[in-house]
């Protein structure tokens, strides 16, 4: 996440952000100097007003985080949703910060990624990590994907931010990625 924001924004640039919100994503605005502009999402269904939304986009916006499914509330993005904040991505020019870390813990219906809508692949920023779904949250271990003229910049400040992950544990994870579907039906089974 820090990486991505901070190889993507500029200082003064603002970073729209869905509160409540996991920990990191205030910090990681603040720390890449942009402005975080906070729009509410509001018990019972933790749905946004997409006025609200509308209005928290300008012409100094540069990002938004999308969390799906949401820390701290539980709450999976809808397509509807996602199709509007593409919209407003498209017609701002905005990079897509998504954290999917809880991917593989939808209960109704499939997960959607907000790179999968037409012309978000180009300006979207997916991430993930292997913490949930492998339950393995003490080994830091994550990965985004996104394209070419992004990675470019999140390379570079990943290098100098971390150098890396614990090489072990990348090997570790990696032989994770390959386990069968069965693994991921057993995971949410568990979890139900
Ligand atoms: C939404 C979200 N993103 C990221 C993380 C942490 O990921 P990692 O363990 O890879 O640091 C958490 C853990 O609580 C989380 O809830």
């Amino acid at each position: 996440m820090m990486a991505a924001m901070l190889s993507t924004v500029d200082p003064g640039d603002e970073v729209v952000v869905f509160e409540p919100f996991y920990e990191n994503y205030g910090p990681d605005c603040i720390l890449s100097g942009a402005v975080p502009r906070y729009v509410a999402l509001r018990p019972p269904d933790w749905r946004f007003d997409p006025d609200e939304l509308r209005a928290a986009f300008n012409a100094r916006t540069r990002a938004i985080v999308i969390n799906t499914p949401h820390n701290p509330t539980g709450k999976v993005y809808t397509p509807e949703e996602l199709q509007l904040i593409a919209r407003l991505c498209q017609e701002w020019d905005v990079v897509a910060i998504t954290d999917e870390i809880y991917e593989h813990l939808v209960y109704d219906g499939e997960h959607l990624s907000v790179a999968a809508l037409p012309g978000m692949a180009e300006r979207t920023i997916t991430i993930s990590g292997a913490s949930k779904t492998y339950s393995v949250t003490g080994w830091r271990v994550g990965w985004l994907v996104a394209p070419p003229v992004l990675t470019g910049g999140i390379r570079k400040v990943h290098d100098f931010l971390t150098v890396g992950a614990a090489h072990p544990l990348q090997i570790a994870v990696a032989a994770a990625l390959r386990f069968p579907a069965s693994f991921y039906d057993a995971l949410l089974e568990e979890y139900r």
